[in-house]
């Protein structure tokens, strides 16, 4: 039995997410957080808001925030949210808390002290008016190949070329519009990514078959096209404080430039992936509080990081296609790199007798579009999340964003076909069984589980089928197969539908109470199961069912042993029938929401 160590995607922190973030990393992950814990093993979902960058900073300025008081203010904001949509992080922590602040600097002393870290001198674009240094997509001006006039400085949207801020014409500073700009040179931290190039290539080949053929094809590609040693400061207030003054000398006997080096920050996209074990030090730190005894010790939450206490421990990644080379390359340099040491001579050696543990499984995903457009933060195009609970329980997004998800291609929403299978799935399907079956025991049955009647063949062809289809859906769980996965849920609720339709419990009771008792047996401890094992994608409504039936919830996965599958209810229990699961999605709200967020038509906009 091993333990699950789960983490999504860490969301920035500027900006309620869109349905696309959700359906790359956070349900998923969730989903799978869920089903693992159902099936008994200790399981931890982490999860955090990304704070860092220079988007955070001109966001908190356009709220007119200082950068840490924003950050407060919105993760408290994607925090309720996440729980509306039930998420179950077991800690949903923050890149800014001063665990990462530590574990960041830690990790870059260390590399620093193995030789994996290099100083460089960049040339910066400076601006005067803002008196600050310019990330280069804060850099804008003429195109020189195209003309555009509004090209940034990483690169021009027109015409797709990749741009150096000093290639702009008339170039101006993106925050001010200020032209009084100037290049200076700045001094910054090169992570030496590139001597990593065989260790990683061979680390990416043996998880070739078993990752998505997306991910190890984003990774391979990053390495054919040769690493690149990576800048991993920034010019920046916002941040993770460089300490180099604390550092000691490399294996070339150099000290860090500390005069150089003052006032800068660790780049977010080096410090954000460390999150995932500082959010689980905040875990441990948290249940230490609570528990009344103090801050937690190392051990609590190295022991699902750190070698050997993590041996049996299995790591899964999810996240969206685009964050793919940040955790096949660059995030497990970071880790590697402390594991190790380089010398003057390019001899490597082991220093950490406790390594630290890369991930065993990645799931990474396409893109969900809106109408076949992008979903836009910028230009408020598509479902927020927000706004998806204003009109629907979670349980209907949940749904169709798994049964659809981008595994193998990209995936588009859109309100009609989102109406569609709601209504069929959860509401002619699954919820329609439950209500029928419940309220025929209601009124039947004085709403007790019927004793009586031998089970006949039809009753054991149900069990049989049950059991084989329940098999297979588990299969999918454990492989994250979720479109499978869904369907293969579908598949059960419709045998449900059938065995009912077949069974004819309201025929039967007119000449044959115990055939009727048996039916109506089978059909409720039917709706127990569905209640137990499509709690990974729909809990709201599964918690219901599971009231109503008098059951635990959260429950345990039922066993595949072949043993009951369906006689979890005990004969003489009181049920009642749930209020409605699920209420059809009308043509008439469609056409609003519609209006609301835009159609296809807004694809163009
Ligand atoms: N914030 C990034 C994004 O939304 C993801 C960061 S993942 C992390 O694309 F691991 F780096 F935190
Ligand atoms: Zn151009």
């Amino acid at each position: 039995m091993s333990r699950i160590l789960i983490t999504s995607a860490l969301p920035y922190i500027n900006g309620i997410k869109h349905l696309g973030t959700l359906a790359g990393s956070m349900l998923p992950a969730d989903v799978y957080a869920r089903f693992q814990r159902a099936r008994g093993r200790e399981t931890l979902y982490i999860c955090a808001t990304d704070e860092h960058g220079t988007p955070t900073e001109l966001a908190a300025a356009e709220a007119g925030l200082d950068p840490a008081s924003f950050c407060a203010e919105q993760h408290e904001v994607q925090h309720r949210l996440g729980r509306q949509f039930g998420l179950s992080w077991d800690h949903f922590g923050r890149s800014s808390s001063p665990q990462n602040h530590r574990l960041t600097q830690r990790f870059a002393q260390q590399l620093w002290e193995a030789g994996f870290i290099e100083e460089r001198v960049t040339q910066q674009v400076y601006s005067n008016a803002d008196k600050r240094f310019l990330p280069d997509r804060y850099v804008i001006g003429t195109c020189p190949h195209c003309g555009y006039e509004s090209a940034r400085g990483d690169q021009c949207e027109n015409c797709t070329r990749v741009l150096d801020p000093a290639d702009l014409l008339h170039p101006r500073s993106a925050v001010s519009g200020s032209t009084d700009i100037e290049i200076r040179g700045s001094k910054h931290l090169f992570l030496r990514q590139s001597l990593f190039s065989d260790k990683l290539r061979s680390w990416i080949e043996s998880k070739r078959g078993n990752w998505p053929l997306l991910v190890t094809s984003i990774a391979l590609k990053w390495l054919d096209e040769g690493l690149q040693d990576r800048g991993i400061t920034r010019d920046l207030e916002w941040g993770v404080p460089v300490n180099a003054f604390e550092w000691g000398r490399n294996p070339e006997g150099q000290t860090p430039d500390i005069d150089g080096l003052a006032g800068k920050v660790f780049y977010v996209w080096y410090d954000a992936p460390i999150e995932y074990i500082g959010a689980t030090w905040e875990w441990a730190d948290a249940r230490a509080q609570e528990a009344g005894t103090g801050p937690a010790a190392e051990a609590d939450w190295e022991r699902w990081w750190r070698q050997p206490q993590a041996a049996d421990v299995k790591y899964v990644q999810f996240m969206g296609k685009d964050n793919v080379p940040f955790h096949t390359v660059g995030f497990p340099c970071t880790l590697m790199g402390v594991n190790e040491k380089v010398d003057a001579k390019g001899h490597w050696s082991v220093v950490n007798n406790a390594p630290w543990k890369l991930v065993d499984e990645l799931k990474g995903f396409n893109w969900l579009d809106y109408y076949g457009g992008k979903f836009s933060t910028s230009q408020k195009r598509g479902v927020f999340m927000d706004h998806a609970l204003e009109l629907l329980p979670p349980d209907y997004w949940r749904w169709w964003i798994m049964a659809n998800a981008p595994e193998t291609s990209d995936a588009t929403f859109g309100w009609e076909q989102f109406q569609a299978q709601v209504n069929a799935d959860l509401a002619d399907v699954l919820g329609n069984f439950v209500n029928r079956i419940c309220k025929f025991t209601e009124t039947r049955f004085e709403g007790i589980v019927p004793e009586g009647g031998a089970p006949g063949a039809l009753d054991e062809k149900l069990e049989a089928d049950v059991l084989a289809k329940l098999r297979e859906y588990t299969e999918f769980m454990e492989d994250r197969e979720y479109r499978k996965s869904a369907a293969a849920l579908r598949q059960l609720w419709v045998l449900g539908n059938q065995y009912l339709t077949e069974a004819a419990p309201w025929t039967a009771i007119k000449t044959d109470r115990d055939r009727a008792a048996v039916a109506v047996r089978y059909g409720l401890n039917l709706a127990a199961l569905f209640a137990k094992v499509s709690e990974p994608f729909i809990p709201f409504a599964c918690e219901k069912i599971s009231e109503a039936l008098g059951e635990p919830f959260p429950a345990t996965w039922p066993s595949l042993d072949g043993q009951g599958v369906l006689s979890a209810l005990p004969p003489g229990r009181t049920i009642r029938a749930p209020e409605v699961l699920f209420k059809k999605v009308e043509n008439e709200q469609v056409a609003e929401w519609r209006e609301r967020f835009g159609g296809p038509e807004a694809e163009t906009a």
